[in-house]
This record gives structure tokens, C-alpha cells and sequence, in this order.
């Protein structure tokens, strides 16, 4: 059977779509990333996608008279290339009412911290400030709420006395980079059943 295909959505650095790229050529993804679209046109992570031979475009926000038409862009561009599932990869925009309805539990979303603490920009400083003593990453469907949607996959990392936001960041990170795809690959292998909030993994 052909790998299913994914979109991944991106706004910087994209050290999460370099591992997403580097377990598929592993062979440990079973997917095929159509298309990478970045709402900025400086991300690093553009540069990763072309290396890799994946079509990559750049839709940015300020180019559309609303939120809505911005999305329904996005969302062409994604049906276009054939993508089945989104994964917002370090894309730091809030999708709406569109795209949403558009891509009922078939987006996803990796965020730095151990989902529902610490949600919205800035979390593993929060963390930091807050004295939670582990943090993590989770993976997750995106409703229309703040990082709120049903939670597929966390994992944990250390908090450790002395740490700054760069060294848990780096921390997290690791722990992202396994989370990400472990998460694609149980969606990709169909094991994943979700009943309102609660996501089973068969
Ligand atoms: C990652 O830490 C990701 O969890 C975070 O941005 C970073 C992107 O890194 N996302 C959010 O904070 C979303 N709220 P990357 O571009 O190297 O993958």
C-alpha cells in the first residue's frame, strides 16, 4: 500500500520536520510529506524541505484581506498536493474556524510542554517560572482552543535546578523529535481512535 501523505505546516527553524524527514528515509515513518507550506518566508525549515525534495511554498498571512481567506489558501494548497493529515511543526499561528472545520481530527500539533500546563507561546519558560519540576512535549489534535485539543502522545523531561529556558528547550526537544513521530506513525497505522477528548491507542 502507498504511504499516506501529510502536509506539514512550519514557521521556523524546523528541527521537528528535519527528524519527521530523517525517520521516513530511516524507514521507521511510513508517510510521504507532499508538501511543507511556511507563513514565513525566512523559515530555516524551507531550506530543510528543499534539501529533502519536498515541494515546499511559502502562504503568507499578510497577503489576505482576512484570517479566512489566509486559511482556505492554506487548506487548497494542502488538498492539492493530496495531504490526509496536517502537522503544525513550530507554526506559530492559531487556526480558526476554517481550516478547522475543514480538517476534522486530521491536524496535529507538537507543543513544549506537558499539555494542559503551560499552553500558548513562551511554555518551557513557564515552566521555568512556574518551578514545575518536570516538563515535557505533547503531541495533540488541534481544536479551535490554545494547544487544548485531544492529547495522542506526551512525554516528560526534567526540570533541573539551574536551567535556563535555551538548556530545557534543548531538553524538550529531544523528547519532541520521538514524540512526532510516534504519533504520525500510530495515525498512519490507523491505531488511533479518538472519543471526545480522549484519544485510545489500539
Ligand atoms: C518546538 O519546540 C515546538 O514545540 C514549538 O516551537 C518549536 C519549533 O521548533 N511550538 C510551539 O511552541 C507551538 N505553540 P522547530 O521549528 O525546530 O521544530
Amino acid at each position: 500500500m502507498a504511504d499516506r501523505k501529510i502536509g506539514v505546516l512550519v514557521s521556523g527553524r524546523g528541527s521537528n520536520l528535519q527528524a519527521l524527514i530523517d525517520n521516513i528515509r530511516a524507514g521507521v515513518l511510513p508517510v510521504k510529506i507532499s508538501v511543507v507550506i511556511s507563513d514565513n518566508g525566512a523559515a530555516y525549515a524551507l531550506a530543510r524541505a528543499r534539501a529533502a525534495g519536498i515541494a515546499a511554498c511559502v502562504i503568507e498571512r499578510g497577503r489576505f484581506a482576512d484570517k479566512a481567506a489566509f486559511e482556505k489558501a492554506l487548506s487548497e494548497k494542502l488538498e492539492e498536493c493530496g495531504a490526509e493529515l496536517v502537522a503544525m511543526a513550530g507554526f506559530m499561528r492559531l487556526l480558526g474556524t476554517y481550516f478547522i472545520n475543514r480538517w476534522p481530527l486530521r491536524i496535529m500539533n507538537i507543543h513544549p510542554s506537558l499539555l494542559p500546563s503551560f499552553p500558548g507561546l513562551n511554555a518551557q519558560a513557564q515552566a521555568i517560572e512556574y518551578g514545575a519540576k518536570i516538563s515535557g512535549c505533547t503531541v495533540h489534535f488541534v481544536d479551535e482552543g490554545m494547544d487544548t485539543g485531544p492529547i495522542i502522545i506526551q512525554k516528560a523531561a526534567p526540570v533541573l535546578g539551574n536551567d535556563t529556558e535555551d538548556a530545557l528547550s534543548a531538553r524538550i526537544l529531544e523528547q519532541e523529535h520521538l514524540a512526532y513521530t510516534e504519533a504520525i506513525r500510530l495515525w498512519a497505522e490507523n491505531r488511533l481512535e479518538v472519543s471526545g477528548r480522549l484519544v485510545k491507542i489500539k
